[in-house]
């Protein structure tokens, strides 16, 4: 970090290299949200308590909100824009869409990538695997039940095509 507090963020964002100096001392998720605009990480609570702000750091999750931006460096991140489009769904997404998963919307971007998350590492999870996997996700919404069953539907679908989780292979 120099005198005024900035920091080069030389890094992997959904595929692109990063590269640009940028204000440092902040969150992974102000610099995704401010500095790159990618607004599809939400900001719920603001202090790890509710997971609407979950990316993929080198593969696994974490909450953008309690990461400080710098520990990116030389890292990368997918965010929700990584996972999929509206025309080319990721399964969770698209699973999560078919069985009534999404209602608000505020939770399902952290909830698809923490699901992702646990399809890379468990590609068919029980019931309370999936329940423990998303246990950081908060859904005022839903219900839970057709998030579980949309998973569930997402990992059937993944294993039956030969396909993992992971995010750039799974998408159709
Ligand atoms: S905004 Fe990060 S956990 Fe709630
Ligand atoms: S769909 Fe509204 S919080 Fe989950």
């Amino acid at each position: 970090m120099d005198e005024n507090n900035l920091v080069k963020m030389t890094l992997t964002v959904n595929g692109e290299e990063v590269s640009m100096m940028a204000k440092g001392g902040r969150r992974l998720l102000d610099f995704l949200r401010d500095d790159l605009h990618l607004t599809g990480s939400k900001e719920g609570c603001g202090e790890g308590e509710c997971g609407s702000c979950t990316v993929l750091l080198d593969g696994h999750s974490v909450l953008s909100c309690l990461t400080p931006m710098e520990r990116a460096i030389g890292r990368s991140v997918v965010t929700i824009e990584g996972v999929g489009s509206p025309t080319n769904l990721h399964p969770v997404q698209a699973a999560l869409l078919d069985e009534g998963g999404v209602q608000c919307g505020m939770c399902t971007p952290g909830m698809v990538i923490s699901a992702i998350d646990l399809l890379q590492r468990n590609p068919d999870p029980t019931v309370e695997e999936i329940i423990e996997g998303i246990s950081g996700n908060l859904c005022r919404c839903t219900g839970y039940k057709k998030i579980i069953f949309g998973i569930q539907h997402a990992a059937e679908e993944l294993r039956s095509s030969g396909r993992t989780g992971m995010v750039k292979e799974a998408t159709r």
